[in-house]
């Protein structure tokens, strides 16, 4: 079984953190590097060429940089851009949001089944497909886009009056329908849980991290010894006001945070 001394795990902005907080859980011994484009969060409501080019950037940045393994925690770069991840990792091993995400579903549900994401991931229909491959075709399926998530949540407003307010407004619809489990299929909706909640009391929260934890555990030593895992902190831009928010909500305690250039390293 592969030994990776030195894991990346990248998205879009902050929101990956999420993800972290999972490998952190699973893994000894290893350097978890975690790059975060703030500077062009979001990607989400990009067109398919740009965010294409972007993940390639991070792709090549975070190989650079000596990661032995890669964790798309981007459900809008897995969604849309994982062909050309997997072009510049040659080779490297990779694993990307949507197959666990599904594996997990599939355990879950009783029959209905929402998937909330950007506006990218929910019109490249790829977390509907792979569900209609392989789940039963009596499965109800509601998808629904949830633009504004992703701001409130860089913007450090996770909890405020109205992030419930537009939650309410974009989970109505699933919540009539009769959803009994939630694709969380956005790294950054997690940190939104305390409110999501209060809108479908009844639901199963599905989250990247979750998957991608599991498929960690499933490759069986994801680690390199027995010491606890290191974080690294990598972001395209200036820590914005969230940041620290969200790290203590987590409860990552990084040995560096630090602004990098993902240009320049074709
Ligand atoms: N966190 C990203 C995801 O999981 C998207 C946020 C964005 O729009 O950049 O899809």
């Amino acid at each position: 079984m592969a030994r990776y001394r030195r894991i990346g795990v990248f998205d879009s902005g902050i929101g990956g953190l999420t993800v972290v907080q999972h490998v952190l859980s699973c893994t000894t011994g290893v350097d978890v590097v975690y790059l975060g484009d703030t500077a062009r969060v979001p990607y989400g409501s990009r067109s398919p060429e740009t965010i294409r080019r972007y993940a390639r950037e991070l792709t090549r940045f975070l190989l650079a940089y000596g990661v032995e393994m890669l964790v798309v925690a981007c459900n809008t770069v897995s969604a849309v851009a994982l062909e050309a991840v997997r072009e510049e990792a040659a080779g490297v091993p990779l694993l990307d949001v949507l197959e666990p995400t599904i594996d997990l579903v599939l355990e879950c549900t009783a029959g209905c089944v929402g998937i909330i994401g950007t506006r990218a991931t929910i019109a490249s229909g790829a977390y509907e497909r792979l569900l209609r491959q392989r789940a039963p075709a009596s499965l109800r399926i509601f998808s629904q886009p949830c633009p504004l998530f992703v701001p409130l949540v860089e913007e450090g407003w996770s909890e405020h009056p109205v992030a419930e307010q537009i939650a309410q407004e974009y989970l109505s619809p699933l919540r009539e329908a009769g959803v009994d489990t939630l694709v969380l299929g956005c790294t950054h909706y997690p940190l939104l849980v305390p409110v999501l909640r209060r809108v479908m009391p009844e639901c199963r929260f599905v989250e990247s991290g979750e998957a991608i934890a599991r498929c960690l555990r499933q490759l069986g030593d994801s680690g390199a010894g027995g010491t606890p895992p290191r974080l690294t902190v990598l972001l395209t831009d200036a820590p914005g006001p969230a940041l620290e928010q969200v790290m203590k909500r987590l409860g990552l305690l990084p040995r560096e945070v630090r602004q990098v250039s993902v240009s320049n390293h074709d």
